[in-house]
């Protein structure tokens, strides 16, 4: 009871018990919390906080539950970055395991004899996969911060993968969708279809595809060779991913008419260790993932932005808000096509981007009345691409720990190569690197040099882990999938958490805004009103309604007791709680 005053005291939306004012309620829990996309992942970190492992063994297990459940964006052949907050050294980490380019990588490899860019080679080719990070950085973690042996952290996936789960309707849809992408490789075909009982024996990676058909919901998806990956990654650590069968598996399902990966790209892949990039908003310390992601550097920016602004008093939701955070993210945006890169290739101003004086010169540019077109801002041109397949987890445990994990095989299924006989379903994160100057990647976004692809470099990021500090103690931890949209997504639940004072819950139920220079119009979720609209065209805006942003998984403590939510736009996700210890 004690705890219920002290929130409301606090923060009145914050207040859980019985408060007429809230329309939705996050879960609530004494002993720690999961939030994830897929309500099987977040049980399996629920089961370890409840058998005494902390944040990060959570972490690490739901990180490998999610590759046998969510195929299409959790993953062993991905990469990602998690945030670590250390209750001990009462320290922040953040740890990248994103892709590396293999050392056969080449700036112009995604170009023609003319110097255009060659349509789905990033994407769709053995060319698209970048040196997975995600083995090495679970696994680091576990060592790092982890309390409990290997084995009983990837026991559950295993059994998971070995037994099989029980497909949702989400995920048939997402099965049938991008049958077409994924039908082209026998050694995926095997993985994710099965042979229609009225069509001729044949084995299911050589059948003819009209002879197969995909999962359905409430059919049993069983993955035997994933199975047989993840058990040798739990004897041998790392050394079971990068070295050895597995890793052969890879190199040799990638070799064609030359060889886009070596066994030695796979064996030097190594996890970096850096420091989060770090902020202050309205009091409140925002740390987040630095280059090579931009999502940090840029959400800092536009905190810094819009913290000039009372955007409490203009309200969650009205025109006024929504303009400010669309012209924040046009300035945002332009800087990260220009100065983001990874950081041990090319120098990235992240003390600059993330100053508040920067910002300061920033909002004069801003009107309140009226857009700046981004061709003012500076020139560009863009497509857009509709998905939401990377992947984020958040947790909170007893002792103090916090992590915030978002990990991607970048496009939906990633290259759509399952690697033969591992089950391991391989990205095409080098379609995140600048192929060309002025060209789009898959979400529209530009780039340059800083981005340029070279060997051993990591292809610049959207994703926004977040880790948010109250008084210097963990506060709240959320993120989201949502490629370019993943920034833009986060700044909104923090603001509708800090400045709006909602609870988790609401703050992830709101309609959704995005802006990303280019290209030029602002992008709304559906429930935003008609005058709200009409006051934004005044405004210059061009409004377009679009499908849904974002797949948002948050956690939260106040006192002690912990809050969860997960995104009510895909409906597999959960947050889950618990009460004790055993
Ligand atoms: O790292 C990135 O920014 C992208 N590869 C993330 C892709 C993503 O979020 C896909 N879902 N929409």
């Amino acid at each position: 009871m004690f705890q219920c005053v002290q929130a409301q005291v606090e923060n009145v939306a914050v207040t859980r018990y019985d408060n007429s004012l809230e329309i939705f309620h996050p879960i609530r829990a004494t002993a720690g919390m999961v939030a994830s996309e897929q309500g099987l992942a977040s049980q399996v970190g629920a089961d370890i906080l409840s058998q005494g492992g902390n944040a990060v063994d959570a972490a690490v297990a739901v990180g490998f539950a999610l590759a046998v459940v969510l195929p299409n964006a959790g993953n062993l052949g991905g990469g990602g970055f998690m945030l670590v907050r250390d209750a001990k050294s009462a320290s922040t980490l953040a740890l990248d395991f994103r892709e590396t380019a293999p050392s056969a990588a080449t700036r112009e490899m995604f170009l023609d004899h003319r110097g255009e860019v060659i349509a789905g080679k990033s994407t769709r080719t053995p060319y698209s996969v970048g040196v997975p990070g995600t083995v090495a950085g679970l696994i680091f973690a576990a060592q790092q911060y982890g309390s409990m042996p290997l084995e009983r952290l990837l026991a559950p996936a295993i059994k998971l993968a070995e037994s099989g789960f029980i497909v949702s309707p989400v995920l048939a849809q997402q099965f049938s969708l991008q049958r077409a992408h994924l039908e082209r490789w026998p050694s995926t075909k095997e993985v994710f279809f099965k042979r229609k009982p009225e069509a001729p024996d044949c084995i299911v990676s050589e059948c003819p595809t009209s002879s197969l058909i995909t999962y359905s919901a409430g059919e049993r998806l069983s993955q035997p060779d994933l199975a047989r990956t993840l058990r040798t990654i739990a004897t041998h650590g790392s050394d079971g991913f990068y070295k050895g069968t597995v890793a052969q598996n890879i190199v040799d399902t990638l070799a064609g008419a030359s060889r886009p990966m070596s066994l030695q790209d796979l064996e030097q892949y190594r996890v970096s260790k850096r420091v989060p990039a770090k902020g202050l908003y309205r009091g409140y310390e925002i740390l987040s993932m630095p280059a090579p992601s931009s999502g940090g550097v840029h959400l800092i920016q536009m905190l810094n932005i819009l913290e000039r602004y009372p955007l409490a008093q203009y309200g969650a939701g009205s025109a006024q808000t929504i303009h400010l955070i669309a012209e924040s993210a046009r300035l945002a945006y332009a800087d990260r096509a220009e100065h983001l890169g990874d950081p041990d290739f090319v120098k990235v101003p992240e003390r600059g981007l993330t100053s508040k004086k920067y910002a300061d010169r920033l909002a004069e540019n801003i009107q309140l009345q009226l857009i700046t077109p981004s061709t003012q801002v500076i020139a560009g041109r863009a497509n857009d691409f509709e998905s939401e397949q990377t992947t984020h987890f958040s947790i909170m445990d007893k002792f103090g720990n916090v992590v915030s994990t978002t990990y991607t095989l970048n496009l939906n299924f990633g290259s759509g190569i399952v690697a033969r006989g591992t089950g391991v379903l391989l990205n095409n994160e080098m379609d995140d690197f600048s192929a060309k100057p002025g060209a789009p990647n898959a979400f529209g976004l530009l780039g340059g040099i800083a981005n340029a692809i070279e060997p051993g470099k990591r292809p610049l990021s959207s994703m926004t882990p977040v880790i948010v500090l109250k008084d210097g103690q963990p506060w709240l931890a959320t993120g989201t999938p949502g490629g370019a949209r993943i920034i833009t997504t986060v700044l909104q639940t923090i603001l509708n958490t800090i400045d709006f004072k909602m609870n988790i819950a609401e703050a992830l139920s709101m309609p959704r805004v995005h802006h990303q220079w280019m290209p030029d119009f602002l992008r709304i979720e559906r429930g935003i009103s008609p005058d709200t609209i009409r006051l934004l065209k005044d405004k210059g805006h061009e409004v377009r309604v679009m499908p849904t942003m974002g797949r948002v998984q948050t956690v939260q403590q106040q006192g002690q007791v912990f809050f969860g939510a997960s995104d009510p736009r895909n409906p597999d996700g959960a947050a889950i709680g618990i009460e004790s210890i055993q």
